[in-house]
């Protein structure tokens, strides 16, 4: 078995975030978000890895290098124009020899990849599609299946009048290298608009596996990072790991830090500071009396005295001026600074 992760599209979504970090590595509670994907594939004993890139390729290999530091091998392919999903696939097809796991490059998931790969085995199918419920499908593909787990019916954003079941695709498939006949070459080709309707057409095995007590994430707008880096804080992710809670850092002893907080190296906190529920990325100063809570803030920013800072996300290398109150669904891109005394609105 080997692995694609398909990391090529813009995070239009999460700008101004991914501006200059491509969504596949924005940092997850201070990790580069494909290792955990990249963990979840070794725990499964998959080791051949391929990432398929087309949105500022170099920053993610020069991340990632060749994988031998998290015990992998990764190969890259770059798209010099994205191909689509499924048109990614067809692309890296002179590296895919067996059957090939396929990953959304944006998910989070303590999914049991072991069981998924089982069962498309014993089904003998020629592509099994992993399912996650969700309260709202519109911003997903939306899954039917018959009793026997074939699936019934594959219809991607569905719009509300479409919405006959709360199963969607998870972003997770295992597909045999058969598929890739029926991927058209050179060209903008998707799985979700292109293959899988016709896998239907055609008649093909196509099955959907329903893991049971999963956590499921799609990392891909501010309030889902936002809300996966809660998740994980709290331990609500089971099998998932975060880094250390607590790096090399000098806090005052006059400021609070919970213990459900992440504070990387290097980070600077002065007395009458709070830090609850956040994440600090390396070298972050938070100035006298100032509040960062339930917040991600990635490495080299400043929050100046008395600041508060509430339900945001703060890029990189960001200055946020003294007494300025940046609220809830704030997200600044990297090197912003903002004037002291800003108010930019949202709930604190
Ligand atoms: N290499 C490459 N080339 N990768 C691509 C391309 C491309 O042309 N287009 C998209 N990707 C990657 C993105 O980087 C992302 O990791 C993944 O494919 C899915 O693209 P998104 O743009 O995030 O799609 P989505 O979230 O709207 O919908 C998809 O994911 C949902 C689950 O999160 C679909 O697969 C839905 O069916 C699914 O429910
Ligand atoms: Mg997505």
């Amino acid at each position: 078995m080997q692995a694609l992760i398909l990391a090529g599209g813009k995070g239009t979504r999460l700008r101004p975030l991914t501006v200059y970090t491509p969504k596949p590595v924005v940092p997850i509670c201070n990790r580069s978000f494909l290792l955990y994907q990249i963990d979840t594939l070794r725990r499964a004993g998959i080791t051949d890895i391929t990432l398929s890139l087309s949105y500022q390729p170099y920053k993610i290999e020069q991340q990632l290098g060749d994988g031998s530091e998290y015990g992998v091998k990764i190969n890259y392919t770059v798209e010099t124009l994205p191909m689509g999903t499924a048109g990614a696939y067809k692309f890296a097809e002179d590296l895919i020899r067996e059957p090939t796991v396929v990953f959304n490059g944006d998910i989070l998931t303590s999914l049991d990849l072991e069981a998924v790969i089982r069962e498309h085995n014993e089904r003998r199918a020629t592509a099994t599609i992993v399912l996650a419920p969700v309260e709202n499908p519109s911003a997903y593909g939306l899954v039917e299946t018959e009793a026997d787990g074939r699936v019934r019916r594959f219809l991607e954003k569905p719009k509300a009048d479409q919405i006959s079941v709360n199963t969607i695709n998870a972003g997770t498939y295992v597909l045999d290298p058969r598929v890739l006949d029926f991927i058209p070459a050179g060209e903008n080709y998707s799985f979700e608009y292109g293959l899988f309707p016709d896998l239907l057409r055609r008649g093909e095995s196509f099955f959907a596996h329903v893991p049971r007590d999963t956590y499921w994430i799609d990392i891909g707008t501010p309030t889902r990072y936002l809300q996966v880096h809660h998740d994980l804080l709290a331990g609500r992710v089971r099998g998932v790991e975060i880094g250390g809670r607590r790096g090399e850092f000098d806090a005052a002893t006059a400021a609070e830090i919970d213990d459900l907080s992440l504070v990387a190296d290097g980070c600077t906190i002065k007395p009458g500071a709070q830090v609850l529920n956040s994440v600090l990325g390396e070298g972050c100063h938070i100035e006298e009396k100032a509040s960062v809570f339930n917040s991600v803030i990635w490495p080299h920013t400043r929050v100046g005295a008395g600041a508060q800072v509430s339900n945001a996300i703060i890029g990189r290398g960001c200055h946020v001026g003294r007494a300025s109150q940046v609220g809830a669904g704030a997200v600044l891109g990297d090197k912003t600074s903002l004037t002291d005394y800003t108010q930019t609105g949202g709930a604190l």
